[in-house]
Parts: C-alpha cells; sequence; structure tokens
C-alpha cells in the first residue's frame, strides 16, 4: 500500500470529523474571501453607473457587506486553522508512540547498524515535519486549491476572454517554477538527513566527551561536528535562497497579470463590454490569485519536508522485528526436565554465523563505510557445534574477539541463529515463542547497562513498585557480593545510579547486572565475563553463589579466567570463532601446548605471587599486609 494511505489510514482517518468541520470552515473563509471582491464590483458599479443618491446609498451598502465579510473570515478562518492543527499535534503523538514501541522491539542488528542520533532525528525533526505536513500542508493545500477554484471560477463566469488573458502569466510562471521545485525537494531531503548526522555527532561526543578531553581530542570533535554544522547551514542557506527567489518571482508574475489586465480590460470597459465594477473585481481577485501562489514556495517545502519526513519515519516503523523471519515460531518453551531440575538441554550443531552488518557492508545514513575485502573476512563463528545435558554447566574460553559474546548472543536470541543450528531438548529455538523463550533464559551480558533509575529498580528491572519482591531483591543484590559497597552508596537501594549507571564502578555495574539475573526465575543462564573486574575472593564468592542460586538451570558461562571454568562439566576453547580444544578442566590441562593450559598456568603463578589473576589485588585494598 501507497505511505500515504497507509500514513492517512492509520493516523488521520480517526479525526475525520475534526477535518470535515476544518474543510467546512476553509470553505465558508474562501467563499467570503471570494465575495469581497463581488461587493466591490457591485458598490463601484453603484457609483459609477447609477450617479444618483440611491446609488450612493446602495454602495454604503456593499461597503458594510465588505466589513462584515472581512470579519467573517476572521472568525472561520481561525476555526478552520485550529480544526486542522490540533489533530496534527495528536497525530505527531501517536507517531513518536508507535515510533518508540517499535524501536524498542527492533533486534540488536538494527541497532548495529543505525547510528542512535539518526534514530533521534526521526523521532524529533521528522516527526515534526510530519506535524507541519499534516497540518500546515493539508489546510494551505485545500486553501491553495479552494481560492484558486473560486476565484477563477468567478474571473470565468464574469469574463472567460479575459480570464484567459491575464492567466497567461502564470502559466508561463509555473513552468519555471517547476524546476525550482524539484530543486528544493533535492535540498529539503539533505537537510533531513543532515540533521540526523548532526544528532548523531552530538550524541557520540556527548557520550565520549571524557576520552575526548583526557586524549585532548576536543578540537578533532570540533572540528567533525564544524564538518556537519556547516554542511547543514550550506544546505539551508541553499534552500533559502531558492524560496526567496520564488517570492519575487510570483510577485512579478502578479503585477504582469494586473497590467494586462489593464491594457486588455481596460479597452474592454471603453468598448463598453466590461462594467468599471467588473475590472475593478478583477483587479482585487488577481491580487487574491498572486497572495494564493505567494504562500506556495512555503507550502511546496512543508509538503516536500513532511514526504521525506513521512519515508524517514517509516523506514524505521517497517524495520523487520527479525531479519530472517522465515520458520520463526510461537511455539511453548519445552517444559522443565523435571519439578525440581529446571535446566534444559541444548545443543548447538553447526552454527557458522556472520554478523549481519558485515554481510552487506551498508549502514543505513553512513555515507560510506570501508569493507574487509570479502576473501579476508572470517565468520565471527564457524562450525560450532556441542551438546549439553538439562542443569549443565558449559564454559566458554578465549581469546579477545574469538566469539564468544557471538555464541551467547545467539543462544540468548539477542540474533537469532540461523535455522537448525540451536536447539533446546532437541527443538530448534527458532519456533519457540520469543518471549517465553526470553522469560525461561537470564542473561547478563558482557557490557552491563544500566539505567538511571535507583539501584533497586534496575535489579527488579521488569517490575513495578507494585509488583517488586523487595525481599528478594535483597537477597539477590547480597548473592551478588553487592552488599559491601551498598554502605559506601549514597542512599544503598534507593541511590539513583546515573544514566547508563555511571555513579558505579564497573565492577559495581557488573555484579547489579548479575543481581539483575540472580532476582529472576531461570531456567537456562548466560553469563558473559560477568566475573573480569572483581577481586579474586570476590570472584570466589560469586562462582559459589552462581552454583547455589541456578538449581539445576542450564549454565553457560564465559570467562577467561580459567578459574571461574573449572568446575563446568564441558569446556569449550574458542580460536577466531572456532572450537579448537574441548573437554573438562582436568582433560584440557593435559594439553601443555593449548592456550587453556598456559592461562591456567600464568594465573596460578601470578597467584602464587600473591599476584591478581590479572591486575586486581587478591585480597580487598585494606587487608593487604604492608611492607
Ligand atoms: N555487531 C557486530 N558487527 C560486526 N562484527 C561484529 C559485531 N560484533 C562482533 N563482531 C566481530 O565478531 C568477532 C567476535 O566478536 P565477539 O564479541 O563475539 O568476541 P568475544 O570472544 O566476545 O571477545 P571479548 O573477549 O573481547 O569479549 C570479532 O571479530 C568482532 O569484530
Ligand atoms: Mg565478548
Amino acid at each position: 500500500m501507497n505511505l500515504l494511505t497507509r500514513f492517512i489510514r492509520r493516523y488521520a482517518a480517526p479525526h475525520t470529523r475534526s477535518y470535515l468541520g476544518g474543510l467546512f470552515f476553509l470553505l465558508a473563509t474562501t467563499a467570503l474571501t471570494v465575495a469581497i471582491p463581488t461587493f466591490v464590483q457591485y458598490a463601484v458599479d453603484a457609483m459609477t453607473l447609477h450617479r444618483d443618491a440611491a446609488g450612493a446609498a446602495s454602495a454604503v451598502t456593499f461597503a458594510w457587506a465588505i466589513i462584515a465579510a472581512g470579519i467573517g473570515v476572521m472568525v472561520v478562518r481561525t476555526l478552520s486553522r485550529v480544526l486542522f492543527f490540533n489533530p496534527g499535534r495528536v497525530i505527531e503523538y501517536h507517531l513518536k508512540s508507535d515510533l518508540f514501541r517499535h524501536l524498542t522491539e527492533l533486534p540488536r542488528a538494527y541497532y548495529d547498524r543505525m547510528r542512535p542520533g539518526e534514530i533521534v532525528s526521526r523521532g524529533t525533526n521528522d516527526a515534526q515535519a510530519v506535524r507541519g505536513f499534516i497540518g500546515f500542508g493539508s489546510l494551505q493545500v485545500f486553501n491553495v486549491a479552494l481560492t484558486l477554484l473560486l476565484t477563477i471560477g468567478k474571473m470565468v463566469v464574469t469574463d472567460w476572454r479575459l480570464t484567459l488573458w491575464v492567466l497567461v502569466p502564470l502559466l508561463l510562471a509555473v513552468m519555471v517554477l517547476r524546476r525550482a521545485i524539484r530543486e528544493m525537494f533535492t535540498l529539503t531531503r539533505r537537510t533531513q538527513e543532515e540533521l540526523g548526522h548532526l544528532s548523531s555527532r552530538v550524541l557520540e561526543t556527548y557520550g565520549g566527551a571524557t576520552v575526548l578531553q583526557s586524549m585532548n581530542a576536543v578540537p578533532m570533535a570540533t572540528d567533525r561536528f564544524e564538518e556537519r554544522n556547516s554542511a547543514l547551514l550550506g544546505v539551508g542557506q541553499r534552500l533559502a535562497f531558492v524560496i526567496a527567489w520564488l517570492l519575487p518571482v510570483v510577485d512579478v508574475v502578479g503585477n504582469a497579470c494586473l497590467v494586462l489586465l489593464l491594457f486588455v480590460g481596460g479597452q474592454m470597459v471603453i468598448d463598453k463590454t466590461l462594467t468599471p465594477g467588473e475590472l475593478a473585481a478583477f483587479a482585487v481577485l488577481i491580487r487574491i490569485v498572486a497572495g494564493g501562489l505567494n504562500s506556495l514556495g512555503w507550502l511546496v517545502n512543508a509538503l516536500q519536508r513532511g514526504w521525506i519526513s513521512l519515508g524517514r519515519v517509516y523506514e524505521v516503523i517497517d524495520a523487520p522485528v527479525a531479519l530472517d523471519a522465515a520458520g520463526l515460531g510461537t511455539g511453548a518453551m519445552p517444559p522443565s526436565v523435571s519439578a525440581d531440575d529446571k535446566g534444559h538441554a541444548v545443543s548447538v550443531r553447526n552454527l557458522t554465523f556472520e554478523h549481519p552488518g558485515r554481510l552487506d557492508g551498508k549502514t543505513p545514513g553512513a555515507a560510506s563505510q570501508t569493507l574487509v575485502p570479502a576473501e579476508a573476512r572470517e565468520p565471527a563463528l564457524s562450525d560450532v557445534s556441542f551438546e549439553l545435558a538439562p542443569g549443565g554447566t558449559l564454559g566458554i574460553f578465549g581469546e579477545t574477539g574469538a566469539g564468544k559474546t557471538t555464541l551467547l548472543d545467539l543462544l540468548s536470541r539477542v540474533h537469532e541463529p540461523p535455522p537448525g543450528t540451536v536447539f533446546i531438548d532437541g527443538v530448534d529455538v527458532r519456533t519457540v515463542d520469543l518471549k517465553a523463550f526470553r522469560k525461561a533464559t537470564a542473561y547478563v551480558p558482557q557490557d552491563a547497562h544500566l539505567f538511571s533509575q535507583t539501584l533497586r529498580e534496575n535489579v527488579a528491572l521488569a517490575d513495578s513498585k507494585e509488583t517488586r519482591d523487595d525481599r528478594r531483591v535483597e537477597e539477590a543484590v547480597m548473592a551478588a557480593a553487592l552488599g559491601d559497597d551498598l554502605g559506601a552508596l549514597p542512599e544503598g537501594l534507593e541511590t539513583r545510579v546515573g544514566e547508563r549507571g555511571v555513579m558505579l564502578s564497573g565492577g559495581q555495574r557488573q555484579r547489579a547486572a548479575l543481581a539483575r539475573a540472580f532476582y529472576r526465575d531461570f531456567e537456562v543462564l548466560l553469563l558473559d565475563d560477568v566475573l573480569s573486574a572483581v577481586d579474586h575472593a570476590t570472584e570466589k564468592r560469586l562462582i559459589d553463589a552462581i552454583y547455589a542460586r541456578r538449581k539445576g538451570a542450564t549454565t553457560l558461562i564465559v570467562s577467561h579466567r580459567v578459574s571461574a571454568l573449572r568446575h563446568a562439566d564441558l569446556i569449550l576453547v574458542m580460536e577466531r570463532g572456532r572450537v579448537i580444544a574441548r573437554g573438562t578442566h582436568e582433560a584440557l590441562l593435559r594439553d601443555h601446548a593449548g592456550p587453556y593450559w598456559r592461562a591456567w598456568r600464568l594465573q596460578q603463578e601470578r597467584e602464587a605471587e600473591g599476584l591478581p589473576a590479572d591486575g586486581l589485588p587478591t585480597t580487598a585494598p585494606s587487608e593487604v599486609p604492608h611492607g
């Protein structure tokens, strides 16, 4: 279905009554506006044709009629504007709500490719332009159309030959203006795109302000911002120039029409084929037509801007919730094996995965992107397979960039795995309803994201104040070894942690995210490197807590610390997307050439020296003996 039809059906149709009312008052406005020249005509004719007292009296009557019509226009024009503009605000509101709701459902792959500034810009600048389109734009379209129809109609009825003469300049002008309108369209599109770029720059700079300042890179950021800002200024100025140029053209056209009227119409009055009143009426009508054309520049621009923005907003609304939706199902989550054993069997068979961003190399909104040559590219995961029994624990070990996070993203369906690769109790996960699946899994990602609300609200993330179980929150926080940190926070659990949790340390954020998982009921637990920012003693506590709290849930732990994985039933050693070794801790240690053994040795040595496994004290700083 055409974009405009879809938009009107979904958003404008509920306001049909308001629009019909607006249209009625608009019609009244135009009718009264066109009536004024008719009254002028009668008044002039009354004075010039009947030069007597009765003529003068009726001229006065028509003068009063002109005043009354003028006041009437004021009233009905206001009403028509209210009725047209008000739905525009409501429509903008609904459009923004829909956009936001859809954004929250979009898959990670979409966010990976779309820059946040671009999304913000579409929800603000573009949504606003759509309001201009549906409010001011639609009102003016009807206004200009009705005005032209009625004024030109009135001219034709008075004298069609004279009408043709005086409208010749108008037709010539329309041909010239078509070019300008095309130019305006291109410039308007660029303006909306540049606004998106600019928002991206602002967000990026804001997010990385500390880095920019500490690296003395502020001038670079300023230059990059200036580059976009001046690009926006450039298109804006060119657009203003084109529109400004339209106005005098329309003025000249209006005056040319008047000149023609004086030549042709004046001769007709002399020949007595036209009354002086009709000549006067024509002059006023031409002014009205020229006035309508004057607003055409702004109108066309508002329509173009709205149309382009509508496309940009719908680009997001229409973005598919799943990139590859074929075969995605709504099946129930397979039941747990037994009441006290909550786990599920997880099997992965020949899983190969390439990040979608890399597949086509396209970043919507980005001007260009350097591509890795196709032959040099390696998928993030190649031919990964394993079987995990219900309630089992899988450890995933590997150097940075090995594909560990990618694997967990696929197992948690942040990215949908390809069909026939990931199974839960023998069922392809893609056939399981996503919401049901997510309810049964708890995934603690590598970078814990906290929201700008209290720590308590962050832990019980999905719950409202009414549904939250506060005892459970406290228990989860204790289990996540966050209890000692609470004392240092100004208001304990009630501390507002700031945007993205800036009030907390990296390790505190990690443990808050772990507490979030502990708070929930889960049957599958996925932990991505959640112990990376804690000291050795806390790590031990946390591992104990994880084993204690999982109560039979199948658990997958990613870590580059061997100590965190040693109790796993199966450990995968990954390198560049491939599983290069697998086995239990003991079995893997037998291969003295493998990366697992090397990491183990290194970590053992550091511990023996009293040094932390990777630079952190093994005990809390206050307990470190002096000397
Ligand atoms: N969104 C993405 N788009 C394109 N490529 C990606 C994306 N995310 C990760 N990659 C690539 O996939 C590969 C595996 O990344 P992944 O994040 O899974 O590694 P990792 O093992 O978790 O590393 P680390 O230990 O540093 O967390 C890397 O080469 C990375 O560049
Ligand atoms: Mg990772």
